[in-house]
This record gives C-alpha cells, structure tokens and sequence, in this order.
C-alpha cells in the first residue's frame, strides 16, 4: 500500500519539496506508531533511527507513552537516548525485545538487508535477532535489486589482531565475486587510523563487482573464519519495512 505523505487537504498549490531527511522522518514516525506503553524496545544507530529515538522521547514527554525501556544499539544511541530521558536497559536484564525500530543501508526484495556502514552492525545484530517484531526505517534510495548491487560496502566487523591476514581471507572467499576488501578509517582514506566500533573492533568493507550468489552461504563462510566477529547481511530479520519517498510511504510486511 502506498501512503501519499502530505493529507489531500494540506497539498500546497506548488508541488512540495522534501528533502532525503524528510522521507527518513516520515518513516521514522510511521514506525513509532507500533509502539505501545510497556514495550521494551531496540533503538536503532543512524540519522533514521535518531528521529524514532526522538519521536518516542516527545511522545514520552507528552504522557502518550508510558513504561518504556530502550535497548541502545550503540553508544551514540545511548547518549542519545540518555538525553533525552528515555529510560534504557541492556540485553542481561531484557533478553526479549517487543521492537526494534532501525535503519538500514540496502533492502532487497525479499528484505534482507546490509547494515552497519554506521559502525554499528553487531550490537544492532544482537538486538535485532531477539526481538518479536524488526521494523525497518528506509529512503527509497536504500532499495536494491539484490544485496551487494549498490556497489558499496558490505560490512565485515573483525578483531584487529592481523586484521590484514582476515581481510585478505575475506577478499579470497569472495574472488569470483570482484570482491576488494578494505578497512575502514576515521577519515576514510587509506592509510589513515583505523576507525574503532563501540566494542574495540576494526570494520573491513567489501566491496563486490558482481552478485555474490546464495546470501545464507555467503554469510556461513564469513562468519567461519576465525577473526571474524560478524557481519552486516541481517538474513531474514525484517518483519516490516517501511519506505518513505516521492510516490509516498510504503509498509512492507515479511
Ligand atoms: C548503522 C546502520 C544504520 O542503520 C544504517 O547505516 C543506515 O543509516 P542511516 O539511517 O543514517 O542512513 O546500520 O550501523
């Protein structure tokens, strides 16, 4: 179903204008009205998930929500949240989740999704596979054919003992894929700092000239190698996706 984003009875007389951000918060907010007082729920990492985490603490603010606990999925959602005074807990004391409510960076038709070109992959991994319900926040522009086909990053969080040596076996697994396999760093040039994820490790990003086949096999043979800690393909997560764009707000349900 395709939602127009402005009511009939507020269309301008000029065509609107919305920005990429625009389309991220109307997801965002379409998002937030899952949950419900008494949830305990994922806060996602990202400049879509910042406007859910903002949009439950107003609703918070103004009484409409009660009883929240937030699991951040990273230390800038933490801080975040913790600003904005939305009680949080972790996965020790809440080792359920109701929602979670994230961004991402592709989706593929059958909503599969790459995440983690923010950094913060694993955390929203453990959060994001113990929860009833995964609602994904999107652009369109975050819509692929098939994952890898953007031509950008696939994320690879590994430990930065010989991080060359793991780099170099993930490029090898990926060979007739075009597979090149780069660390990530702060400035992201080469040669600079190494960037560090919230739990000390590095991010090696692979990048694929062409489709990397069966993505349940892809994901098995990286998470085999040893120095891998994990990756960003979340395989079969996704219980709804939301779309926000020129044609409107889509849902999208698994
Ligand atoms: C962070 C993520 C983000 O959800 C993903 O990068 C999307 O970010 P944004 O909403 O800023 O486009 O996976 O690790």
């Amino acid at each position: 179903s395709s939602i127009p984003l402005l009511p009939p009875s507020s269309l301008p007389l000029s065509p609107p204008i919305f920005t990429q951000d625009d389309f991220k918060k109307a997801a965002a907010y379409k998002a937030v009205e899952f949950v419900h007082s008494g949830m305990v729920l994922g806060l996602g990492t990202g400049s879509t998930a910042k406007h859910a985490v903002d949009r439950i603490a107003e609703l918070l603010r103004l009484g409409k929500l009660k009883d929240i606990v937030g699991i951040p999925t990273s230390k800038k959602t933490h801080d975040q949240a913790v600003s904005l005074g939305i009680p949080l807990s972790d996965l020790d004391s809440h080792p359920v989740i109701d929602l979670a409510i994230d961004g991402a960076d592709e989706v593929d038709p059958h909503l599969n999704l790459v995440k983690g070109r923010g950094g913060s992959l694993l955390r929203e991994k453990m959060v994001e596979c113990v929860c009833k319900k995964f609602i994904v926040i999107v652009d369109e522009s975050k819509l692929v054919e098939f994952i890898g086909a953007s031509g950008l990053a696939m994320p690879v969080e590994v430990v930065p003992y010989c991080w060359k040596f793991t780099a170099v076996r993930l490029q090898n697994l990926f060979e007739e894929s075009g597979c090149i396999a780069k660390l990530r760093t702060v400035g992201g040039k080469d040669g600079e700092e190494p960037y560090v994820t919230d739990n000390e490790n590095y991010i090696v990003d692979l990048y694929f000239k062409k489709d990397i086949g069966d993505l349940k096999i892809a994901s098995d043979r990286i998470l085999r190698l040893a120095g891998v800690v994990e990756h960003g393909m979340f395989l079969d997560m996704a219980t709804t996706v939301i779309i926000a764009g020129e044609s409107g707000m889509t849902i999208k349900n698994k």
